[in-house]
């Protein structure tokens, strides 16, 4: 169903947006075919290829390798799990030439870029300058992750919902504001990339000089802490909606809920994601609709008002408080851990939906994907120390015995397989669990169940994923 952004007329000035597709998708041979026509010949398969090493991008490749329309996932650079579900390619993700080399080489048929900083140094823009197809969004549109400040002034220009902001270049100047706040709850935010780590919620004064001094004068996180962003510390229940777009059509996916802190009870320092659920529990209809009308598709035309058109998948994280959705940060990729949950859930060919939105014509596609009804959920497997310092190389036992459960899958962050085929580990977040139930708890309990059977040196996961209560 192709419906008429629900966007108050006001702000329909400017690039046209042509709707939001929703529904069920069922694939036509007649959309199906146009999606594959680039490859110029009568052969009906691709080969894809993913970039990253992820979760995310096992969780990505395993869906893209169901695809009827596709013959071999190639993963750059991949790991050790990823190599169950594709062939991985030891080529760095943000070493563009030699992955242009072997697009070409391979003659793949679509990239899809998982992680933020190919995105946001041009990967799309250097693939597109070869005639390549790709799925994310260029160097300028990907700004909104790579600058909060960016995408905090875009909220503020263009009505997006957000917290109260405030940027700061200048070290006295962002203690002086500290000063006058007055030692309030405030979010303190290296405004560049910081791979998930550079936001700290801040209960006093001392806290917030602390985090100011770490990013602006300790240098924690390089470049991307010299300028830093306080926003309003806001209270109500986290949620992640994401949507494919070409910058002119949205396609929602299912709503998802991470748990970034380390420790249960949200305690410890933020990690890259410690779990997911979907659906997530804020996200009723009501909910979904006010993000579809107020961020995603206002931040799509708020994009191409500014020269930025926005094409791929765009990660609005919300907090759902009492007056209704705020942004609290976009990304221009999919999450981690919550593409884990998502690609478990969507029983739609993934593929159609990446090549239209690379190619600008969503709104061929009739509807949005199919979902399982069932919820899904993922806890993440940490090694110890995660996220400071901490060892590599501890075989993991007790993956084999479950290989053959049914709607249950580990997908790989962060692990090598030795000569002998043992995975070890190789990464602060180590693995995911993701299972499907008839029910939420019945999810996480087969997602603790696995768990149980799984073993490395200084694992640890959280017990409370699910669990979380509101703030
Ligand atoms: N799950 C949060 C992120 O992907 O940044």
């Amino acid at each position: 169903m192709v419906q008429g952004p629900p966007v108050p007329s006001s702000v329909l000035q400017g690039p046209s947006l042509h709707g939001i597709l929703m529904g069920e998708y069922s694939r036509g041979q007649e959309s199906l075919g146009t999606c594959l026509e680039h490859r110029g010949s009568k052969e009906r398969v691709l080969d894809i290829l993913v970039v990253g090493s992820g979760g995310r991008e096992h969780a990505l490749a395993w869906k893209l390798s169901q695809s009827p329309d596709v013959e071999t996932v190639f993963c750059a650079p991949g790991n050790g799990g990823i190599s169950l579900d594709a062939t991985c390619v030891p080529i760095e993700a943000t070493d563009f030439r030699n992955l242009i080399a072997f697009a070409k080489e391979k003659n793949i048929g679509l990239t899809v870029v998982g992680p933020e900083v190919p995105l946001c140094d041009g990967i799309v823009d250097a693939f597109q300058k070869e005639g390549l197809l790709i799925f994310g969004p260029n160097r300028r549109a990907a700004e909104i992750e790579g600058s909060k400040a960016f995408a905090r002034d875009l909220c503020l220009n263009h009505h997006i919902p957000g917290p109260h902001s405030w940027t700061f270049t200048n070290l006295a100047q962002a203690y002086g504001f500290l000063q006058a706040y007055n030692g309030e709850q405030i979010v303190v935010k290296a405004s560049g990339l910081a791979a998930g780590k550079g936001v700290r919620i801040c209960s006093s004064l001392d806290e917030a000089r602390r985090a100011v001094s770490d990013m602006m004068d300790a240098n924690l996180f390089g470049e991307a802490g010299h300028k830093v962003v306080f926003e309003q510390f806001l209270q109500g229940e986290e949620c992640s909606i994401l949507a494919l777009t070409d910058g002119d059509t949205i396609v929602p996916l299912e709503s998802a809920m991470d748990h970034k802190a380390l420790l249960e009870g949200d305690q410890g320092p933020n990690t890259g994601g410690m779990g997911a659920i979907s659906p997530a529990p804020a996200a009723n209809p009501r909910t979904i609709k006010q993000v579809e009308s107020h961020v995603l598709v206002q931040t799509i035309h708020a994009m191409a008002q500014e020269g930025r058109k926005y094409c791929g998948v765009l990660y609005a994280g919300l907090m759902v408080t009492p007056l209704g959705p705020r942004v609290l940060e976009f990304n221009a990729r999919f999450g981690d851990p919550e593409t884990q949950v998502l690609m478990i859930r969507m029983k739609s060919d993934l593929l159609p939906f990446l090549i239209a939105s690379s190619k600008g014509d969503l709104s061929a596609l009739k509807a949005g994907p199919v979902w399982d009804q069932r919820p899904a959920a993922t806890v993440v497997a940490v090694s110890g120390g995660y996220p400071g310092p901490y060892e590599k190389g501890k075989p993991i036992e007790g993956l084999d015995s479950l290989r053959e459960e049914e709607d249950l899958v580990v997908f790989h962050s962060g692990t090598v397989r030795d000569p002998e085929g043992v995975f070890r580990t190789n990464g602060g977040r180590v693995l995911s669990v993701t299972a499907l139930g008839s029910n939420m708890d019945q999810a996480l309990a087969r997602c603790y169940a696995a768990l149980d059977k799984i073993h490395f040196e200084g694992m640890s996961f959280r017990k409370d994923i699910g669990r979380r209560k509101k703030k």
